[in-house]
């Protein structure tokens, strides 16, 4: 008898300590470990029987205790098995497969009274997505996390391309690529490649009301969530029942199949809007480069940029060339003296007297061109909180229903009135941002209004469920080739972002500058590419609101390589990659949503490259008109920028196109259908 009870005990007790569940992708290529290790809670990855990811904590420590962090039991676990195609009113590809094998896994804790918690693995080809969900419970409704466990282990010391965390400038900064075991605390995308040549990035879909997750490495390869923390040191202020954002791990054998994986997408709930027919991606030009120039201010003044008579220019100026909108920045009260510190004057609904905004609405009602509106807060959000619904309402009666916004200010500058009454300052990626972004994405898509946001939190694919929701920036864009004390973007930048940033989702980096060494205006400054690599960028950087961010007078100027920017569509119905290396070189080809045309962009960092491309993503038997916009042989992005070669050739599916990318290159083809 005695040894039954023995040998019961041995066996509940083995069954305590370690208990394994797994699941594999669809195309049995990852599978998904998870593991309770003496009441602990771990998971890992593997990638065709390698171990990608190792045991890697998972939990949460919680302001009042017991913390979800050990004592746990299995409870119930299911799996399922998905496979949708679902449709983007807009994007960079039309039809997108999500199909995944998932396990949905009950956690109980042994506490008094019992904790719940539940996690959801979603294991796809590509990638891996899990969150974490506290259900309803009789012991926990409102509740503080004071840390999230979530650990990232990775298999070995990756070369890495990383920003910083925590920085003043928030995800303006220059990608470093290192070994992992030189960063500290990143954002993320964190994108990383293997010795063996495996490409992983780690990022967050759907984050809606938490805080962004950063990664801090806590020693040797293994990384740590680390959520940004309300100005009191609290990361998350929630409620039950409560889902976290998915935590998300891209893994594909090439760095071009991590821009067309979807996970990111695939993640986030499905479009909230009946109606999508207001929304349209397009082309705009703006009251804009001027004043990153100098040449115009935004403030008033006799070089106050957004005039009734300046805004009308640039009207005229789209209308001619067919370009959807214009953009009209320092138009409002509130620019003058130091705007980025004094956020709390902007008024949104007061023009400036010089600015008669009923007239230029009108004028570019006449000519069939969109206004883009302009909210800079200066991060003041407690003022445009307040001004919210006005100045959505101000836009909308003047017929106005895409806003480009904007939140310059310091990194951890964010003024709030906490619950005391005291004036405190949070973070640009807090949760209380967090909020508030997403609460101008809800107000702006109750009035039909598309957004354009700058100074933004990270991109983490909510574009699907609100698709008012356009584009962004989040990294730092054209504008410091204006005005960076250090130089502006080097070569190698947009040949990076595609890698990282972008994985997330769009960007507004505002290409298309055509007078590239700006001497006049600003002589320590340039842009560092070649022309040709400009119009590269209309491709290799994919935004459903593409700026032409030059002046007109420079395009009137270069009417031949500007037919390219009044060609280039921005909502695509295919997007293939050619060719990929982070930070060195990348080809893509996108087929035009409304028509039978393609696109094809290329470039390279500072060293020049030749490839030569078979065509074969165009449709066979079909000819095509390329009109070519290549470097001239003598090209060079520091001694000879501007040659530029535009020839026509015609193409079919079986030829080869032979690239010839310059120092700091690119070139840009229209495959134009012809029989
Ligand atoms: C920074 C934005 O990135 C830029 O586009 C804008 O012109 C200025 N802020 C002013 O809002």
């Amino acid at each position: 008898m005695r040894l039954i009870i023995f040998i019961f005990v041995l066996l509940t007790l083995q069954n305590v300590c370690s208990q394994t569940l797994t699941v594999t992708s669809p195309g049995n290529i990852l599978s998904l470990k998870f593991e309770l290790k003496e009441g602990g809670a771990y998971y890992s990855i593997y990638r065709f029987g390698n171990e990608i990811i190792k045991p890697s904590r998972l939990g949460f420590i919680l302001k009042t205790s017991p913390n979800f962090d050990d004592g746990f039991s299995i409870k119930n676990s299911k799996t399922n098995s998905f496979d949708e195609t679902w449709t983007q009113p807009w994007g960079e590809v039309k039809d997108i497969r999500n199909n995944y094998n998932e396990i949905f896994i009950e956690l109980e804790k042994y506490s008094s009274p019992i904790r719940l918690m539940n996690l959801v693995f979603r294991v796809y080809d590509c990638g891996i997505g899990y969150r974490y969900e506290i259900p309803e419970q009789a012991a926990l409704s409102d509740f503080e996390i004071m840390d999230e466990l979530s650990e990232f282990n990775l298999s070995g010391n990756h070369s890495a391309w990383w920003i910083g965390a925590y920085q003043w400038n928030r995800y303006e900064y220059l990608y470093k690529n290192t070994p992992l075991q030189k960063l500290d605390t990143v954002h993320t995308p964190l994108t990383m490649e293997t010795k063996d040549g495996i490409f992983l990035s780690i990022h967050e879909a759907a984050l809606t009301d938490y805080p962004s997750m950063t990664l801090k490495r806590t020693g040797g390869n293994n990384l740590k969530a680390d959520l940004v923390p309300w100005s009191d040191g609290v990361r998350v202020k929630t409620s039950t029942p409560m889902k976290t954002p998915w935590r998300t791990i891209q893994i594909a054998d090439t760095p071009g199949d991590l821009i067309t994986d979807y996970l990111i997408l695939n993640l986030n709930e499905p479009n909230k809007l009946d109606d999508v027919s207001w929304i349209k991606p397009g082309k705009y030009v703006g009251i804009w480069w001027e004043m990153h120039l100098g040449k115009a201010t935004w403030g008033s003044g006799e070089r106050h940029g957004a005039t009734t008579e300046n805004a009308k220019k640039y009207i005229d100026f789209a209308a001619k060339y067919d370009l959807d909108g214009v953009l009209i920045e320092g138009w409002n009260i509130g620019w003058d003296g130091d705007w980025g510190a004094n956020g709390d004057i902007f008024n949104f609904t007061k023009p400036y007297p010089d600015f008669d905004i009923n007239e230029v609405t009108l004028y570019a009602k006449e000519k069939r061109v969109k206004i883009i509106g302009h909210h800079e807060t200066g991060g003041g959000i407690l003022n445009y909180e307040k001004q919210l619904p006005a100045a959505l309402d101000y836009y909308t009666e003047l017929g106005i229903n895409v806003i480009k916004t904007g939140y310059v200010n310091h990194g951890q500058n964010i003024k709030r009135v906490d619950e005391k009454g005291e004036t405190v300052k949070e973070w640009h990626h807090g949760q209380y941002m967090v909020r508030h972004y997403r609460k101008v994405v809800e107000e702006a898509a109750k009035r039909k209004i598309m957004l354009d946001v700058h100074e933004p939190i990270k991109p983490t694919g909510i574009r699907r469920t609100y698709p008012n929701m356009m584009t962004r920036e989040g990294a730092r864009g054209q504008e410091f080739d204006a005005w960076d004390p250090n130089g502006g973007n080097p070569p190698e930048h947009t040949l990076i972002l595609p890698f990282t940033r972008l994985l997330g989702g769009p960007m507004d980096f505002t290409p298309g500058i055509f007078n590239l060494t700006f001497n006049n205006e600003k002589p320590g400054n340039r842009v560092n590419t070649t022309l040709a690599k400009q119009l590269a960028h209309y491709i290799i950087i994919y935004s459903p609101l593409h700026m032409a961010a030059d002046l007109p007078e420079n395009y009137e100027a270069n009417l031949k390589p500007f037919k390219f920017i009044i060609d280039v569509p921005t909502d695509w119905q295919e997007t293939v990659v050619l060719n990929a290396s982070i930070g060195n070189y990348l080809t893509i080809a996108r087929k035009d949503r409304n028509s039978e045309d393609w696109f094809l962009g290329s470039a390279t960092d500072e060293h020049g490259r030749t490839f030569n491309v078979p065509l074969n993503f165009l449709t066979a038997g079909k000819k095509y008109l390329a009109e070519i916009y290549k470097d001239g042989e003598d090209a060079d992005w520091q001694t000879n920028p501007y040659s530029i070669e535009i020839v026509e050739e015609e193409v079919t599916g079986s030829s080869i196109l032979k690239i010839r990318l310059a120092p700091g290159g690119g070139m840009a083809v229209k495959f134009k259908l012809v029989d």
